[in-house]
């Protein structure tokens, strides 16, 4: 919670002014295991509390309660779980208001931190629970995914979905402290492991090339050890631990001086301009990071066909990510697509391109504003000419969102959304679709296509509903 103090003044016209600033201090620890009873950094901050409420994630629960309750049990700190579901589709105001609930049966105090385990989703939701409760309260995170220890968890961006809007409801909102313990890695799913690398990926492109070199010579092994916590992994713990490390403190150093993101030239925007638009478009949405690996690969062919970087750079970074499963291209990736999502970006970007790539050396960021649309549909040629000549498709390992990414069966939700957006479902208040992309799921089948609504900022992409949420607003 931070604190804000003003003062009070006139001016020479009489008018009152009042002035004052926001003190922000957050801590990240890195502590592994941090329910390990050794460890009583967390412990001592509840034992003036006496208790403990803990929001935590469904699947998270069942593996972690033991050594969670051991711990606490140990410092003699009673816990209250409040369990909540994950997947995108519990984003929900329900589900924070589930939290509130919770948080008002245990009679939380104004600065007594709720605990929060989870993945993103978990730690977005509660964080915003926390945010609006008695206007402003105390919580602690402790990510449990790739996403949330080197993403989700180093922002102090909280919120939930809105309708079909994503993120259209949150604040900023910075935790007391966040516990970074990477060993929660260990049961996390090999694609969602994969899918927070395409991340790493982005960092290390754009903002910090001794993190690239660390990830071109460890990555495959790192993504398939859950970074050296699985069996066999040893080898890569520390190279996993030096990068994740030196790519949470390369955000920090990017994001701090912009933390409610007037700026928008922002580096962390590589691989984010036009996937929020192809993320949604299969029927069965691409995981995030399948679909800002497509954008930064689109991107990185942009780079090198205006020559800031060369054929060895290029063909470094595509080897890395063919290496490791992540997506190059995919047969929604369009020309037209290409033209729609463009559009869209420029309205949450103050009318202007800003598209982020490396610049001559990777480590570095650029941003581009003079891109035509023809150079765009001749680079998103010559892009999937390479990708096929080099890799096939380009398609990634387990793309698509599942059961825990989404809250629901895929294929029932694809169901049903197509329903939505065919009118027999939606809300009164989906707008006209101005556009039409073709779209594909996972089975080839093409359900009747929406589109983007190009009015309005920031831009609803109406048609774009596979999973109930819309965004070409950016979600880095
Ligand atoms: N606040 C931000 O700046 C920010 C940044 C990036 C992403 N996000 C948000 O984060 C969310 C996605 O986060 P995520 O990718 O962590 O997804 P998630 O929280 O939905 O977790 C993914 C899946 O992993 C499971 N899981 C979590 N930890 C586990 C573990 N240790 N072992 C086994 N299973 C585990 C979850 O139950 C879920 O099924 C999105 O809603 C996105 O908008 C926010
Ligand atoms: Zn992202």
């Amino acid at each position: 919670m931070s604190d804000l103090t003003a003062s009070v003044t006139k001016d020479k016209q009489g008018s009152i002014v009042v002035e004052g600033n926001e003190a922000l201090k957050y801590n990240f620890h890195y502590t592994s295991p941090v329910f390990d009873v050794d460890h009583s950094r967390l412990a001592d901050i509840y034992e003036r509390w006496g208790r403990v409420l803990i929001v935590i994630d469904t699947i998270v629960h069942p593996i972690y309660h033991e050594q969670v309750e051991k711990y606490f049990a140990h410092y003699n700190i009673p816990i209250t779980w409040k369990i909540i579901n994950g997947g995108e589709v519990n984003k929900t105001m329900d589900t924070m208001l589930s939290i509130v609930d919770a948080m008002d049966s245990f009679g939380v105090v104004r600065t007594e931190p709720t605990l929060v385990i989870g993945g993103g989703l978990v730690t977005d939701v509660s964080g915003y629970a926390c945010a609006s409760y008695r206007r402003t309260s105390n919580f602690i995170r402790v990510p449990t995914t790739l996403i949330g220890l080197i993403d989700a968890s180093v922002s102090i961006k909280v919120g939930i979905n809105h309708r079909k809007l994503k993120n259209r409801l949150g604040a900023y909102h910075a935790p007391l402290h966040t516990f970074l313990d990477f060993s929660f890695l260990k049961t996390l799913p090999i694609g969602q492991v994969r899918n927070g690398f395409a991340e790493l990926v982005k960092i290390a492109s754009v903002g910090d090339k001794a993190v690239w070199d660390l990830l071109v010579k460890h990555g495959k092994e790192l993504v398939e050890t859950g970074f050296g916590f699985r069996e066999g992994g040893d080898g890569v713990r520390a190279p996993g631990q030096e990068i994740c490390h030196k790519g949470i403190e390369t955000m920090l150093q990017l994001e701090s001086p912009n933390l409610h993101e007037l700026g928008l030239d922002r580096v962390i925007a590589f691989g984010h301009t036009w996937s929020p638009t192809l993320e949604l478009t299969p029927r069965v949405p691409l995981r995030h990071g399948h679909a800002i690996t497509i954008d930064m690969a689109y991107s990185i062919t942009l780079a090198h066909s205006r020559g800031l970087i060369n054929d060895a750079q290029r063909d470094e970074w595509f080897t890395l990510v063919s290496s490791v499963g992540l997506s190059m291209d995919h047969e929604l990736f369009t020309e037209e697509l290409l033209s729609v999502a463009t559009e869209a970006i420029k309205k949450t970007r103050d009318g202007k391109q800003r598209f982020a790539v490396p610049d001559s050396e990777f480590g570095k960021c650029v941003f581009l504003n003079d891109v035509p649309l023809d150079e765009l549909r001749s680079v998103l040629r010559v892009h999937k000419d390479f990708v096929k000549s080099r890799f096939g498709s380009g398609d990634g390992l387990e793309a698509y969102v599942d059961a825990g990414d989404l809250g629901a069966e895929p294929e029932a939700y694809a169901k049903g959304n197509a329903e939505k957006v065919n009118g027999v479902n939606g809300h009164a208040d989906v707008k006209t679709p101005a556009n039409s992309l073709k779209r594909k799921g996972i089975n080839g089948e093409a359900p009747k296509m929406a589109a983007v609504k190009a009015g309005g900022v920031p831009v609803d992409s109406t048609g774009i509903v596979t999973n109930g949420i819309t965004g070409t607003t950016p979600v880095y």
